[in-house]
Parts: C-alpha cells; structure tokens; sequence
C-alpha cells in the first residue's frame, strides 16, 4: 500500500514528506522534483515569501544511488522565512481561515497554532511527495500536466487536450494559462484585486495521458477511482469544488450529448467521462477540475473579534497571495500523482518497478487480446 505523509508549519524549522511503500528500482532526479517545487512557488498574485524562499527538496532516506530501495522516503524541504517562535500571538481569528474552528477543537487561546499548519506551506511537502510518484509513473507511461482555465471570473475559450502542449503553451505564461488573450485578462483581474485590496479564486484543470485501464474499482465506495482522485483534490487547500471530465456541465445536457460512444477499434468518439466510468480509469485521459475559492486573507480584512477582549475587531492579516490558483494546479498534479500511482500499485503489485512493469505489460497485452482494442 502506498501512502504518504506530511509534516511542518509555515514558519517552523522545515517541511518534511514521509512517502511509504513506494516500489524499489525507480530513477529518482532531484532536478525534477525540485523544478516542481519551484513551479508551486511561481504564479502573478503570489505574495512576497516567493522572494524568500528557493525551495529545494533534500531526500534523507529510502533512495540510494539514484534509485528508490522499498524503504520509507523522507524529503526535507527546509523553510527559510522567520520561525514562528518569535512572532506574535494572534488572538483575531481570520475569516475563511481554520483559526477559529481550529482553537474551539484544539483547546488552544492563539491562532498560530492552527494557522501554522493550516497553511498551505504545507503543500511544498505535498509536491515533493508527488513528484516521486510523477518519477514512478513516468515508468509505465503516464504522463500529468495542469493548468489555469479560470481566474476571477475570467476563462479559456479552448483547452488542448495533449499533455506536452499544455506543457508547451504554459511554459510561456506567468498564470500557466494556455491562451494568452485570456492569460492578460486574468492578470488584470488579479491586478483589480490587489487595487481593491481583495483577492479572486479561480479554477485548474489537470490532464492525464497513459493511464492505463482498470485503476480503482467499482466494488467499494472507497476502491472508486473518481472517489479517490476528488477526495486528493479536496483536501488540498481553499479547493471547494472537483469536477471530474464534462462535470457540472454534463447536468444540462442529454444523455446522447454526455456519454462517449465506444469505437470497433477501441477508444471514444469523445471524453466526457474524464477517463473513468464506475470508479475505474477506462483507457482514455484522465480529465478534471478543482474550483479555489479567492484567498482568505485580505489586506482590507473583514470583520472578526478579538477572542481576549470579546470586542468586535478586524480580522489579523498575515502577509500573503491575492492569487494562486497556477500554483494550486500544480499542488493538484502532485495530488493525482500520488493517487495514480498508489492505484497502479494495488493493481500490478510488485517490489520492484521491473516487476510492476511486467505485471502491467502482461494485463495490457491479455485486454488486447480479449477485447481487440489498442490499449
Ligand atoms: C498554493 C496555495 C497558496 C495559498 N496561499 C494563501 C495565502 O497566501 N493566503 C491565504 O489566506 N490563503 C492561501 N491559501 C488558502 C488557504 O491555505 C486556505 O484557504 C485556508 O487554509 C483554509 O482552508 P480552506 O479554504 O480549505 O477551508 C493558499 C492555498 C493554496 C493551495
């Protein structure tokens, strides 16, 4: 079983991934790891810690000569900004944020404490952790991109559907936005914001290629792929919403103009389910969204109450982005990449990636054989 772990706050010494049960013999690049950490930290909107902070991911264990041995991996990614000992307390707790809820669960009287790990630092860890699965699975051919289709109200008319060229075209975008007319739109959107001192939320897509049928099952809620892939994509910060291929779209429409007609030679006459029907990927890319709503923290902050005095306050602004829905798209790859990889493991099993191969080799070669599809 593979699962993973994270731990740290915004302001303490380090962040620290624990990736369990990932197989032996995967080619691990720091450089790689490392150029999606950097990715998490880029995007217009981000606040200042960008500035600070050059993220760097050192592997402590499981990982040997460039290979991954079967053990336990720690990543240490360290945190350069002040530590959080030396700040002050805050006894306002912040809209939108987990301080309040968080103080009334933990029995604690300063929002630090929650809000240090709250925070959504935390999601450095989270992409070093993916990466290693992104490393894994780039072995059996699969292949995980994002990027922004939605800033502030403001969206892509048309999105490639080709991994390399959403790779393509982001690379040259500062809001990793494949259109450009829409990428300037959406800047001045953040720009209006930052003026107004508000923030926007937005909406990233994550497109998948390679995967391989059969991952997830439809035996058990928790086995579904489609259940495994939103609740990865929940748990990641500000995200409120998943849609997962035509999503919310396909309610409006008939039946005849949602589901993907099958072809003789295998493969869809289109691909609105997403790539998976009940709960197992079908063969086809895997297509979905995530929905963040606009950043909590407001430099013009909304009211709160100062939970020492009882006296109405505004809420305590902490330096922060007006904008990071790039970035959260890339926190999402990181989180289908763990999802992914965890369900190719429960499939083809294995110690090793050459046997986890073999296992996938020879599963792909008997569906070809009974079905006559090109898989
Ligand atoms: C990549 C990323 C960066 C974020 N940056 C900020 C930020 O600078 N300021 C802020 O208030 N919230 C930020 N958030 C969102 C908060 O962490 C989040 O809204 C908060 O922890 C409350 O959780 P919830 O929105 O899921 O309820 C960010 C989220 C992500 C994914």
């Amino acid at each position: 079983m593979l699962r993973y772990m994270t731990a740290g706050e915004s302001h303490g010494k380090e962040l620290i991934a624990i990736l369990d049960g990932m197989v032996a013999g995967v080619a691990v690049d720091v450089k790689f790891i490392n150029a999606d950490l950097r990715l998490r930290q880029a995007g217009y909107g981000r606040g200042g810690r960008m500035k600070i902070e050059s993220d760097r991911a050192e592997i402590l264990s499981g990982v040997y000569r460039g290979r991954t041995i079967g053990s336990p991996i720690a990543i240490r990614i360290g945190n350069k900004d002040k530590t959080y000992s030396g700040m002050e307390p805050v006894h306002v707790p912040r809209p939108g944020h987990a301080d309040l809820a968080g103080l009334m669960k933990y029995g604690l009287d300063d929002c630090r404490f929650i809000l240090e790990r709250a925070s959504a630092r935390e999601t450095a860890a989270r992409v070093a952790a993916g990466a290693l699965c992104k490393l894994f699975l780039k072995h059996a051919g699969v292949d995980i991109a994002s990027h922004t289709v939605e800033i502030g109200g403001v969206a892509v008319e048309r999105v490639p559907r080709s991994v390399k060229d959403i790779r393509r075209l982001c690379g040259r975008s500062s809001l990793r936005c494949v259109d450009r007319g829409a990428g300037r739109r959406m800047i001045a959107a953040i720009d209006g914001a930052r003026e107004r001192g508000d923030t926007v939320g937005g909406v990233f897509e994550v497109v998948v290629t390679g995967v391989p049928p059969g991952l997830g099952s439809h035996t058990q809620w928790d086995r579904r792929l489609d259940g495994r892939l939103a609740r990865a994509i929940m748990s990641i910060q500000a995200v409120k919403g998943v849609e997962i291929g035509l999503g919310f779209e396909s309610t409006r429409l008939p039946g005849s103009k949602v589901h993907d007609a099958i072809l003789p030679a295998g493969g869809r006459s289109s691909n609105n389910a997403g790539g998976m029907e009940g709960g197992i990927s079908n063969g086809e890319d895997i297509v979905l969204r995530g929905a963040m709503k606009p950043i909590s923290t407001l430099i013009e902050p909304l009211a709160s109450v100062n939970l020492n005095t009882g006296k109405a306050a505004v809420a305590h602004v902490e330096r922060s982005d007006i904008c990071a829905v790039p970035a959260a798209g890339v926190v999402a790859e990181a989180a289908v990449a763990f999802v992914l990889a965890a369900c190719v493991i429960d499939k083809f099993g294995g110690d090793h990636v050459d046997e986890t191969l073999r296992n996938l080799k020879s599963y792909l070669r008997d569906v070809r054989k009974r079905t006559g599809f090109k898989v």
